[in-house]
Formats: C-alpha cells, structure tokens, sequence
C-alpha cells in the first residue's frame, strides 16, 4: 500500500499535514506529489519535504493511482471539471476532503462512475490528532478503501460511514465539535479567573483538563457516562457543579446545537453543489 503512487491537489494546511502524517508513517516520499498553482506553497512544501510538486493538476492525475482533492470547497468543481479527461482515462482512486462537497456533485463534475471517497476531517488533523468519517461510493474496491482509510488514518483517527446522508450529522458533531471544546474551555478559564486564578494559571489548567479528560476516556474501555460517575463522588464538589449543568439544560443546548450545525452542513452542501 505504501508503494502507491499519490498525488495531491492543493498543498495548503491539510495536503500538508497528510503529507507530514503519511511520511512518519513510513510512506516513500518519493512516491508523493504534490500540484498548486502557487509555486511558493510548493517551495514552502519542498523545503520540509522530499516530495515531487508540480503547478499542472493534470499531469500529476496521469501518473498516480490515487488522487487527493485537498482544494477549498469554493474551487473544487472548477478543479474537478479540469480533471475530469485525465481521470476518465487514468481512474485512480479520488479520495475528497473537501467539506460539506457530496459525492454525486463530484461525481458530475469528474464525469461519472469513479472510484471516490469523500472524508470529513476536522482541524485537529492539521496537529496529526483529527477525526476523519469516510464514505465511499460503489466503485470503490476493498483494496483502495484499505488505501483510502491508510491515507487519512496518518492524521489520527479515520472511521467509515456507510450512508452519506449521516455526512453532516458527522460534521455537526467532529467537523464543529473542536470549537464546542475550545468554548468550554474558554468558559472554564473565565469561571476560574472569576473565582481568582491567574489568567495563567486558568488557561493551563483548563487546557490540560480537557486534555487529561480525553486522554483517559480514550484510553478506557469504560464509556464516558461510566468514567463521570466514577470521578464524581456522592456529596463532592463534581456532585455540585454536574447538577448546575444539568438544570441549565447543557444536554438540551448540545442537542440544538448539533441540529443546527447539522441543518447548516445540509444547506451549504446543496449550496457548493449547484450548477
Ligand atoms: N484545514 C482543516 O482543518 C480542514 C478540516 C476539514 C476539511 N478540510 C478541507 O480540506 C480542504 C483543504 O483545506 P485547507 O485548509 O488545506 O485549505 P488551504 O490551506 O487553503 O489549501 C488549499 C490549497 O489549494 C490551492 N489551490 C487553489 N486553487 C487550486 C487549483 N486550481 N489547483 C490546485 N490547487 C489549488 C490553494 O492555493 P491558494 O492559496 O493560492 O488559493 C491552497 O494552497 C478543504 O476542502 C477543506 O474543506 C480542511
């Protein structure tokens, strides 16, 4: 697997970071390249990787097995159209990172019947800690799924949907969910500041709360509501301030959150998809 030869369209944050993810991970360089219209991205590329660039999409999709769209949304038709020859006649695997982009749209625009997959990563993918759903369509084999999962499993954890449609309730919890976090967070450090703490002192602590709190999660076979009863002793402080939670319907307010985040992915998905 680590002996396909990729390429990626687009060399900003996220081609960079899968880039940075899949050399660690010990995947030849040499079999990496990378196309931009912005030379200076390239060059920025190149200086922190051996890989090959190129300014010409095209000819990057004629020699590789696999193609990465890691364009912004807003341009992609317009760079999927340009391929769509080249993709015809070479049919590699296509694999879209590209938010809120659906499948059909793509495949319109590439000019039909390709072996696609389409992820939702988040931002955490750009410090090799993301959350990454795939969907793939029907051509797809069980090899270049395999390729597909490998490629964005270099940037942290990498989980298959099977219907599409489940794409934004994806994005309304992982795709948004890093900024649920930095707001609680946010919170928690201006609560502690109230109560006296440095600003310091409340922003490392919250930090590294939220951290510690994922970590262990993570590394337990426990579920979460399990790991909160135990770290919440019978008549404690936690006690306490869990039950203010509760009563200011903080489960009520995640609920209308997600739907909303949810709604918004469904309307800007029928946005970047007309024409
Ligand atoms: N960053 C994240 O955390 C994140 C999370 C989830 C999903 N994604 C998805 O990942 C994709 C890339 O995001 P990003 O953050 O990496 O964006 P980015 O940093 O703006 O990178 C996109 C790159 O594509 C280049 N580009 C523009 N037109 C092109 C063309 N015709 N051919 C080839 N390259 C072209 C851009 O060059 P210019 O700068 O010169 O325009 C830029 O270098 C997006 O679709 C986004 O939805 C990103």
């Amino acid at each position: 697997m680590k002996k396909t030869q990729l390429a990626f369209i687009g060399a900003g944050n996220m081609a960079r970071s899968l880039v940075g993810g899949l050399i660690a991970d010990g995947w030849d360089a040499a079999l990496i390249s990378v196309s931009d219209p912005d030379e200076a991205q390239l060059a920025a590329l190149r200086s922190r990787f051996p890989v090959h660039t190129e300014t010409r999409n095209r000819e990057l999709v004629e020699s590789s097995e696999v193609v990465v769209l890691a364009v912004k949304p807003q341009v992609i038709r317009e760079v999927a159209r340009d391929l769509a020859e080249a993709v015809q006649t070479r049919r590699p695997l296509v694999i879209s990172v590209a938010a809120g982009v659906r499948a059909a749209d793509l495949q319109r625009w590439l000019g039909g019947n390709c072996a696609l997959v389409r992820c939702m990563p988040n931002t955490p993918a750009l410090v090799q800690s993301g959350a990454t759903a795939l969907f793939a369509t029907e051509t797809v084999s069980d090899s270049q799924k395999d390729v597909a999962e490998s490629i964005l499993r270099a940037v942290g954890l990498a989980l298959w949907i099977e219907s599409e449609d489940l794409m934004d309730a994806v994005t309304a919890l992982s795709g948004s969910g890093p900024a649920y976090f930095l707001l609680v967070m946010e919170a928690l450090q201006e609560a502690g500041e109230a109560l006296g703490l440095s600003h310091k002192t409340a922003h490392l602590l919250s930090l590294q709360t939220a951290f510690g709190a994922a970590k262990m999660a993570l590394e337990s076979s426990e579920d979460v509501a399990t790991l909160r009863q135990q770290v919440t002793s019978p008549g404690g402080t936690t006690e306490r301030a869990l039950a203010v939670l509760e009563d200011g319907g903080l489960r009520e307010l995640f609920n209308q959150a997600l739907t909303a985040a949810r709604d918004r992915s469904r309307e800007l998905a029928e946005q970047l998809g007309a024409a």
